[in-house]
């Protein structure tokens, strides 16, 4: 059985205290049971003190973002060498916000994502439709779109060590969310997908569901036997939220 994976992306959020008492709530309250991990993602300042932290816990950290260079002229940028020096274990790519705010392409998010795993960390693949796109029935043709840049540029067996996160824009931060039946269509989706090129290797990739998951919604999403874990944002932000959903994880496993 696949394990839960229940990561906080923090986005812009927060301060130096605010971080510090964030993670001390969750150290302090991970809930018992196994079958999941726990994965913190806050801005780049705050990555080395939340290392401290974490690390006499089970919590995992990562970035948010990553170059896709290794070194250089690059101003601005944060090369996976670094993030894993950090003792950053996972790193997002392609997130929504980067891909519509930022202008990252999937052939950069497909850099970006070769280039974590260089350096030893797990990229956090997020893909998904917006409201017109899913409006338009084209939501199967954009995941697809966003799978297969990574598809071809890595091959399918870099998915040993990829995380997918299906991240349906329309339910980012709106507080809609795709019902468990809808996550699980499209779940399914990318699983048949990776299928297609390796089913044993398919069948072990964690695909997270991302767009306003809570404590009262994470059982159902959970129950879904693609789903396996979640992006969080908002309820990332309290300890006791972030705790719901970690304790609906332990509950579902
Ligand atoms: P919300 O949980 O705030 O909808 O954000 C989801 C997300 O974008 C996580 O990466």
């Amino acid at each position: 059985m696949r394990e839960f994976l229940i990561a906080g992306n923090w986005k812009m959020n927060g301060s130096s205290a605010a971080s510090d008492t964030l993670v001390s709530g969750i150290v302090d309250g991970i809930p018992e049971g196994g079958g999941f991990r726990l994965l913190v993602c806050p801005p780049f300042p705050y990555l080395a003190s939340v290392a401290i932290q974490v690390s006499s816990s089970a919590i995992s950290l990562g970035a948010q973002n990553v170059s896709e260079h290794k070194a250089g002229a690059f101003t601005g940028e944060t090369a996976a060498s670094m993030l894993k020096e950090l003792g950053c274990g996972y790193v997002i790519v392609g997130h929504s916000e980067r891909r519509a705010i930022f202008g990252e392409t999937s052939e950069q998010v497909a850099a970006k994502y070769i280039a974590a795993q260089a350096a030893g960390i797990v990229p956090i693949l997020c893909v998904g439709e917006t409201l017109e796109e899913r409006e338009a029935s084209a939501t199967e043709d954009i995941i697809d779109g966003q799978l297969d840049a990574v598809l071809d540029a890595a091959g399918v067996d870099s998915f040993a060590s990829a995380v997918i996160a299906y991240e349906p824009v329309w339910a980012i931060g709106t507080g809609m969310t795709a019902t468990p039946e809808q996550a699980q269509d499209v779940h399914r989706h990318i699983r048949v997908r990776l299928a297609e090129q390796n089913a044993e290797l398919a069948d072990t990739v964690q695909i997270l569901y991302g767009g306003s998951m809570k404590g009262e919604n994470a059982p159902g999403l959970l129950s879904m036997p693609d789903i396996d874990g979640g992006l969080i944002g908002g309820a990332s932000l309290k300890a006791d939220d972030f705790l719901a959903i970690a304790a609906a994880a332990a509950a579902a496993h």
